[in-house]
């Protein structure tokens, strides 16, 4: 009834959204990780949802409802939101949404597997970082004709120029750039500012307006290419 009422423009699509936090775990009682709630990408996949599209949530640690017939792939760490999203994509996706905060470094587990005390810490912290693997370059990498990439990208500054070097380098075909680091956008935050930057040299600027009705028009800007 709720899809009665709205256009079904994304009818026969296959969509992804990666959305949420991740948690690395550097030892048996703690984690690294950020204040993603996931309501952009939850925002997008029911939007996507109630336009027509078959969805595949792959979610880091953080409840949204969905529709019965979203498949919901719930994931911890970035290495294994970078399996669940690549099982997705190369199966045969239409259209790929990174919107999760994924670290981009992990901490090296305490090697017995137990808690890190803190007489281990030497020169100030006992935890050493490597860096994780990049989820949307793969999937730009992997990229098939007719599949289309939707990237986030998180700037605190020089926004369009971060933003266009993700859009090239993770061969995208739309990159959301946010401002990060205010009150009113980004993380944590129901409204959301934005930048819309296609590979197709189309540009739209989007002011406070909230995240679900960003999502909405995310995904007119996506139909239109
Ligand atoms: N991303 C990803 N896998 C990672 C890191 C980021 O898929 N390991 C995705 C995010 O979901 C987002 C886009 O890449 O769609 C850009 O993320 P962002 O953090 O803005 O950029 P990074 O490339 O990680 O660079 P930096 O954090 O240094 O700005
Ligand atoms: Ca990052």
């Amino acid at each position: 009834i709720l899809k009665a009422l709205t256009p079904q423009d994304l009818a026969g699509k296959r969509v992804l959204v990666g959305l949420g936090p991740t948690r690395e775990y550097f030892d048996a009682a703690r984690f690294w990780s950020n204040p993603s709630t996931g309501r952009m990408g939850a925002s997008l996949a029911l939007a996507a949802w109630l336009r027509g599209a078959a969805v595949t949530v792959v979610t880091g640690p953080v409840s949204w409802w969905y529709p019965e017939d979203v498949a919901v792939v719930p994931v911890t760490s970035a290495a294994q939101m970078y399996e669940a999203c690549l099982e997705a994509w190369t199966g045969g996706c239409d259209i790929g949404v990174m919107a999760a905060a994924v670290a981009d470094f992990s901490p090296i587990p305490h090697p017995g597997g137990g808690k890190f005390k803190k007489n281990e810490a030497k020169d100030g912290s006992p935890v050493v970082f490597t860096a994780t693997r990049d989820i949307l370059a793969a999937m730009g990498a992997k990229k098939t004709p007719g599949q289309y990439l939707v990237g986030f990208s998180a700037e605190t500054d020089n926004l369009l120029e971060n933003a266009r070097g993700k859009l090239v380098r993770k061969r995208c075909d739309l990159m959301i750039a946010n401002p990060i680091g205010r009150a009113d956008a980004g993380f944590a935050s129901p409204g959301n500012e934005a930048l819309a930057l296609a590979a197709d040299g189309r540009q739209e600027s989007w002011g406070n307006i909230p995240k679900t009705e960003m999502a909405w028009k995310i995904w007119d800007f996506t139909i239109r290419s």
